[in-house]
This record gives C-alpha cells, structure tokens and sequence, in this order.
C-alpha cells in the first residue's frame, strides 16, 4: 500500500500510478472538500465489489460516482432534466450530489440495483486531478468502515483501512466535514434524500420552486434512498441527544456526569456551552454562530469519544436551521433516532 501527499497528485509520475492503479481495478483513498471518499472505477464491476468488500458496506446501498468536469455526465446518464441545470450551474464543482436515470455503462452494482446513479463534481482540487487522471468515473463512498463516522483526516482513513487499499493520498482534514447533500431530480418536484452543506433553502432560491424533504422518512417506511436505512457514523459509546433551553441542558447534563465514573462519559457540544459543562472529556464543536465550524468538527469529535473508549457521549441538540439541519441529520441517526428532550 502506497500513501502520497496530496501536494504532489500534479506530478506526472504520481498521475501515470493513480492511473495504473485505477484502471487495473484497484482502491485509491482520497480527500474531498466533504469527507475522505474511497475510489475505484465506476465501470469495472469487480473494483466496485472491491469497495463493498473493504467497507463492509451493504450492497444495496448505492455509491456515488465522481467526475471531473460536467461534460463528463451525458457519458453516464440519460438525460438532464431541466431542474438540474441551474443547480448545476450554481453548485458544481461542489458538495451536491444529484440521482438522475444512469446509463448501462454504469453496472447496477455501483447503484445498488437501482436504476438511477448519484453523481457530483468535487470542489477539491486533489479530487479532481486524481478524477482526470484516472480518466474514468469514479465511484467514492465516504471512506469509514460502514457504521463509523466518515474520515474528515488522513489518521482516520489509517484507522480504518490500513493495508486494505492499494494508495491513499493524504490531504489533511477536510474542509466541510460533512458529506454531500443529496439530491433526487428523476422526479418533477426534487427530493432531499440527504442533507448537507448546500441547503434546502439555497437549493429552492436557484431553482425558484420548493422540494420535498425527505431526510427524516422514518426507517420502517420503504426509503428513497438505500443509505437512509441504515444506522450510520456511530460511535462505539452510546450518544445521548438533548434538547431544550441552553440552561436546562446544561444542568441536566451535568446532573448526569455525576452518575457515572469521569473517565466513562464525555461531553460534544457548541463553544457557548462547553465552559459551563463540568465533564472530564469534553469536546467543542464551535460556536453556534459558525455552523460550519461545527460541521467540519463533528465526525473527529466522535471518532475521538472512541479513542478515549468513552461509554456515555452527551450533546446538545442543535439548531436545525440551514447548515444545522445535515450536523442534525448526522446525529440524530448516530443518537440511533432518539432525541431525550427536557423542559
Ligand atoms: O460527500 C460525499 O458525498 C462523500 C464524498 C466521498 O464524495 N461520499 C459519500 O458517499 O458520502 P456515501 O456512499 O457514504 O453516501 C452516499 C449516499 C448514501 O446515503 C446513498 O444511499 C445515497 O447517497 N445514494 C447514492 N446513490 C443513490 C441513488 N441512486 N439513489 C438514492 N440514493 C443514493
Ligand atoms: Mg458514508
């Protein structure tokens, strides 16, 4: 397994090996501007099962496939519908995956037996050159063993898949943290399956019509889109989701650190909380103010609960406005749904 610096993907002879690698069905491990995605070609069925081998992952939970310029799309898929364009317009390259109907080129294995495919253009520089390189589609999960948090740092993707790669290219933390809002234009009025930095209001101000939000479809109805059923970016400590007045939480909060051994119980919350939380461990997100902090914050914040083999993980319940809706969404599924709300 070789690991290089994400400085160096422009250098010939590092493009010339990501090629070889890709196009010979091998896994490559990359940074994105979301979260580290685990690649190999979109059209090579026995890479792809390669990627659900590795993660252990489900097989009908579809992958994203990633392109390196929007020309690139019309060789997957069927046809652009119009909703999409303006979408496209505004937010590729970026954190926006969009599901149109995908073309055989694409096996089903990449999309779960759906006939539909998830596409996006990554806004990282690194991903794209490694893309162009590779000079096929590349199908990229985020790249976590299935059911842990997403990597958001180099450390993470080790953790997780050391020796089970052939490269990873090692850039750092990522920018957003959060993985790609998903968003489903097969349909006349456009589904949110799931959310992420580019929110359902700045998707319904470009296309000038509202959508439907469909990222808390409860598990037990059929799920529009396969990765919604499962439990997803869990820790290995139970997390205890709380909402409420800021100072009722506090002191509930508080009040339950005291039942268990400080070494045992760990605290996740924004910064206007943290000095006022009386825990051992505990962890600041970022301030309420800039929820981007929070985002790019949340998954290593988690993965560090289980350095530390914490048992009890306390958060705040946050906003659910714009950007706080995906930290929600993420939670909310690691909180395995459940919400303790005080008065
Ligand atoms: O930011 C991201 O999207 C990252 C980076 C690496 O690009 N990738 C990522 O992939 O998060 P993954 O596989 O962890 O999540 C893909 C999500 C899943 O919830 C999956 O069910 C949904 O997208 N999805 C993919 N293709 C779909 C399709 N054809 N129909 C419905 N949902 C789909
Ligand atoms: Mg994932």
């Amino acid at each position: 397994m070789d690991i290089i610096k994400g400085s160096l993907v422009n250098q010939k002879q590092v493009k010339m090996h990501i090629k070889e690698i890709i196009q010979a069905g091998g896994l490559v491990v990359f940074p994105t501007e979301t979260v580290y995605g685990i690649g190999a070609d979109a059209t090579n069925e026995k890479a792809v099962q390669k990627i659900f081998i590795a993660k252990g992952r489900p097989s009908d939970n579809p992958l994203i496939v990633h392109l390196a310029h929007p020309k690139d799309l019309e060789m997957i898929v069927y046809d652009i519908p119009e909703v999409a364009k303006p979408l496209m317009k505004a937010y590729w390259p970026g954190p926006l995956t969009l599901i149109f109907w995908k073309k055989e080129i694409i096996p089903k294995s990449v999309s779960g037996g759906l006939d539909t495919v998830g596409v996006r253009i990554p806004d990282s520089k690194i991903a794209r050159t490694i893309i162009e390189a590779a000079g096929v589609p590349i199908c990229a999960p985020s790249a976590n063993v299935s059911g842990r948090p997403s990597s958001t740092l180099f450390e993470h993707v080790l953790e997780d898949f050391m020796g089970k790669v052939d490269l990873i290219i090692d850039g750092g933390m990522t920018d957003i943290g959060i993985e790609s809002t998903v968003l489903d234009v097969t349909t006349p009025i456009p589904v949110l399956l799931r959310p992420g930095a580019i929110t359902q209001s700045m998707i319904e101000k470009t296309i000038n019509m509202g959508i439907i939000d469909a990222t808390e479809t409860p598990v037990h109805d059929v799920p529009k889109s396969p990765g919604m059923k499962y439990t997803h970016y869990a820790p290995q400590g139970d997390i205890h989701l709380i909402e409420g007045e800021k100072e009722n939480v506090i002191e509930y909060i508080n009040k339950e650190i005291k039942k268990y051994p400080e070494h045992q119980i760990g605290v996740i919350a924004p910064d206007e909380y943290i000095k006022s939380i009386d825990a051992h461990y505990k962890v600041a997100l970022g301030s309420l103010l800039k929820p981007e902090e929070m985002g790019r914050n949340l998954f290593l914040a988690l993965r560090q609960m289980d350095q530390l083999k914490i048992k009890i993980i306390m958060i705040p319940a946050l906003p659910k406005e714009e950007l706080g809706q995906a930290i929600m969404n993420r939670l909310y599924k690691a909180a395995g749904q459940k919400i303790i709300k005080i008065d």
